[in-house]
């Protein structure tokens, strides 16, 4: 058992530097809970309550609900995001163990009675949600082949002081252990965090090979994550966390309502069949504080949720990408579509034909995108300006759309009006192969004028070579252009002057 720092990952260190640098608001005054998602609900901000429901608990939201935010959490900028997270994710490191007494997580113990789902300021989010959930729940499960501990993030809805919902429907790691453990007709020790940096729930939505995801959580925060035993069942947890609810799920399946929920893909999610889960201890920080995040509505882009989705789909896209292309340049998963359904990539093309195999690439990888736009790497994937042109200007509708079809899909995902598979549509949206430096693909600029090298007359230029007219200007050291207009005038008054077919002017007879 090893002493480290228990601090470097608290949340609420984060949150004091988003605080310092204005990208948190706080929220002094008293406030019901029914009232927290109306001041989170399209918040470009984070936003600390410091006096949430009659208990006066300490409650932050949207802590992720920006790209700068993410980045901000590894130490880089937003285009750099992905490249920092591919980057750390190649260095799985292995945790710490430490002591309960040396866990800030177990400072206060709850059990029995005690464990108590109903005190913690647990808040409604949607009008038509069945109950308030607890949304930033990172949760902690074993696999039983191997002890390596499953790491994934999956919403509590409250049912009582000691049981809850919890969504399992879509195909997770954490879904085929908990079959495996039903099929047992055993129950499944489970332990959620509540609280956590943002790097613990990058690390939960990554896409990785099976491995301990603990090495994960310690890859993305670029340190090893000091972790505890639960005081109720055998499974570990970031010992730095503000809370853990621990419990187990219950052997008999899915069998209990669950939702409505206001759902990652903007729309209500209907009640669905799904597990109980048993509370049996809380354990947190003395000064804990707890986490909300933001999901669903109509301001979906600053969501928590779609901010970490855009991660998951990115990492899974790019991998897909890198195997594919010889030189992909950046992949931006558009917050505004759920983080997942319209991908944007960018390259460089070395040989016609690969804007196609990145789109069928990103089709084929983990990502959830159904709508693929492929550009050339003088688009910025983050700027919705340059994409809508070269989509404006560089596509074809008959020439340069793939349609497929029968995919593995998003079943929450509303058009699929209840089908199982979906579509996929690319867009290639890259100029014709060979063709970027020809003019009619030249990007008009401000005029730069080149060196002036003297004096001299239009016509005396033109005699060496044909010219453009900076090119004119340039050699006559004009700054002004019209004068050379004059020059050119009286050249066509003499019959001596005609254009080539780039536009440069050129002396008859030469
Ligand atoms: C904030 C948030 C909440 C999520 N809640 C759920 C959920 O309730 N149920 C679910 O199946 N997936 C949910 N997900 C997606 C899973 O966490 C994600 O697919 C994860 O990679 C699953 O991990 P696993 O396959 O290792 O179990 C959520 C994702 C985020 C970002």
């Amino acid at each position: 058992m090893a002493a480290v720092d228990t601090d470097r990952f608290r949340l609420r260190r984060f949150v004091d530097r988003l605080v310092q640098i204005g990208e948190c608001e706080i929220h002094d005054q008293p406030i019901d809970l029914v009232d927290v998602a109306g001041v989170l609900e399209g918040n470009p901000r984070a936003t600390l309550f410091k006096a949430a429901g009659p208990e006066k608990a300490e409650l932050i939201g949207n802590v992720m609900g920006s790209r700068k935010r993410l980045a901000l959490a590894l130490d880089t900028d937003e285009a750099g995001l992905l490249p920092e997270l591919m980057k750390r994710l190649a260095n799985p490191q292995k945790p710490i163990k430490v002591a309960g007494k040396d866990a800030p997580v177990q400072e206060v113990v709850l059990k029995g009675e005690d464990a108590d789902l109903c005190a913690l300021p647990v808040h409604l989010q949607h009008g038509e949600d069945g109950a308030p959930y607890i949304s930033a729940s990172i949760d902690f499960a074993q696999f039983p082949a191997t002890g390596h501990t499953n790491v994934g993030c999956r919403r509590i809805m409250l049912r009582g002081p000691r049981t809850a919902g919890v969504d399992m429907i879509a195909p997770s790691d954490l879904r085929a252990i908990y079959l495996e453990a039903v099929a047992k007709g055993e129950k499944l020790p489970v332990a959620y965090t509540v609280g956590s940096h943002p790097a613990d729930f990058m690390a939960a939505v990554s896409m990785t090979p099976p491995m301990d995801e603990l090495d994960v959580i310690g890859a993305v925060r670029g340190a090893p994550v000091p972790i505890v035993k639960c005081v109720s069942n055998d499974v570990w947890v970031p010992a730095d966390a503000e809370y853990v609810i621990e419990g187990y799920l219950d052997p008999k399946g899915h069998v209990e309502p669950e939702g409505p929920f206001g759902e990652y893909v903007g729309y209500y999610g209907i009640v669905k069949r799904n597990p109980v889960l048993h509370v049996t201890a809380i354990t947190h920080r003395k000064d804990a504080l707890f986490q909300t995040v933001t999901i669903g509505g109509k301001s979906l882009g600053r969501t928590d949720t779609a901010q970490l989705t855009t991660m998951k789909t990115e990492s899974a896209a790019w991998a897909g990408l890198v195997t594919a292309v010889r030189e992909p340049v950046a992949v931006f998963a558009t917050p505004s579509s759920g983080g997942m359904y319209n991908v944007r990539v960018s390259l460089r093309q070395r040989v016609p034909g690969e804007a196609r195999n990145a789109i069928a690439a990103v089709f084929g990888s983990m990502a959830e995108a159904k709508q693929v736009f492929v550009f050339d790497d003088d688009i910025d994937v983050f700027s919705d300006e340059q994409c809508d042109w070269a989509l404006g200007t560089r596509f074809q509708g008959d020439r340069d759309m793939i349609v497929g079809s029968g995919f593995r899909v998003v079943p929450l995902d509303p058009s699929l009006g209840g089908a199982r598979t979906g579509a996929k549509v690319g867009f290639d949206c890259t100029i014709p192969f060979g063709k970027r430096t020809s003019l009619e693909w030249g990007i008009p600029m401000p005029p730069v004028m080149p060196k002036s090298n003297g004096k001299r007359a239009a016509a005396d230029v033109l005699a060496e070579k044909p010219a453009s007219f900076l090119e004119l200007m340039a050699a006559a050291g004009s700054r002004d252009g019209r004068e050379i207009v004059r020059e050119l005038d009286a050249l066509y008054a003499a019959d001596k002057l005609t254009r080539n077919e780039s536009g440069r002017y050129v002396l008859k007879g030469k």
